[in-house]
């Protein structure tokens, strides 16, 4: 690991990288609402009824992840529930475009993994546009594996993948 003074610059030296700011990672709060669905209309094109991330949250609000930037502005979030014995299911996972590939979704899906962990859960679920590479890869690396084509799965008729990763 490289220290600070690692990347300290002599006369001729380029700039060093810029650091991403740092993210928080804690529950959802109420007031996230707009911030949470403003992410998921860009990211998902989904627009819900506000009262829906309360309610989803109520049963495991463990569940419910927010990265938070260094003015406590959600950047990105992970919403899991527990419908099924002993399972997780990924109903909701998105960053904003400005904060993504700084790894604020890595940080998300170990948090999520250990809590699952933690409450003993077997399975973990999720479903996926067919389209939808960049979250296939990433889901892959995570060690999800694709358990089931959903055939005209989403509202425009795309097809989806169930996913699923076992154990958590
Ligand atoms: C899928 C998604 C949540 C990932 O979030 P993210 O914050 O970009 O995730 P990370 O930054 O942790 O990882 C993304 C990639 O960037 C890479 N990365 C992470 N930190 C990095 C860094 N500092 N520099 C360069 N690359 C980095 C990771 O290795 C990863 O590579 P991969 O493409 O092989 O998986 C995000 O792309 C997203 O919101 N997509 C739109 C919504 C969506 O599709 N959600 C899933 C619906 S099922």
């Amino acid at each position: 690991m490289r220290c600070i003074a690692d990347t300290a610059a002599g006369p001729s030296a380029s700039a060093p990288p810029e650091v991403p700011p740092p993210v928080t990672l804690r529950g959802f709060r109420p007031a996230d609402v707009p911030f949470v669905a403003n992410i998921v209309a860009e990211a998902l094109q989904e627009h819900y009824d506000p009262s829906l991330y309360a309610s989803l949250s109520h049963d495991w609000p463990e569940g419910f992840l927010v990265a938070a930037d260094a003015q406590d502005v959600p950047v990105g979030f992970l919403l899991g529930v527990n419908q099924v014995e002993r399972e997780a299911r990924i109903l909701m996972f998105a960053v904003d475009r400005s904060a993504r590939t700084r790894g604020v979704g890595t940080q998300l899906m170990s948090s999520f993994l250990e809590r699952c962990r933690s409450r003993g859960f077997r399975r973990v679920t999720l479903e996926v546009r067919v389209s939808n590479a960049t979250a296939i890869r990433f889901y892959t690396r995570y060690q999800f594996s694709v358990v089931d084509l959903l055939r005209t799965y989403y509202s425009d008729g795309e097809n989806g993948y169930q996913m699923a990763r076992e154990p958590p």
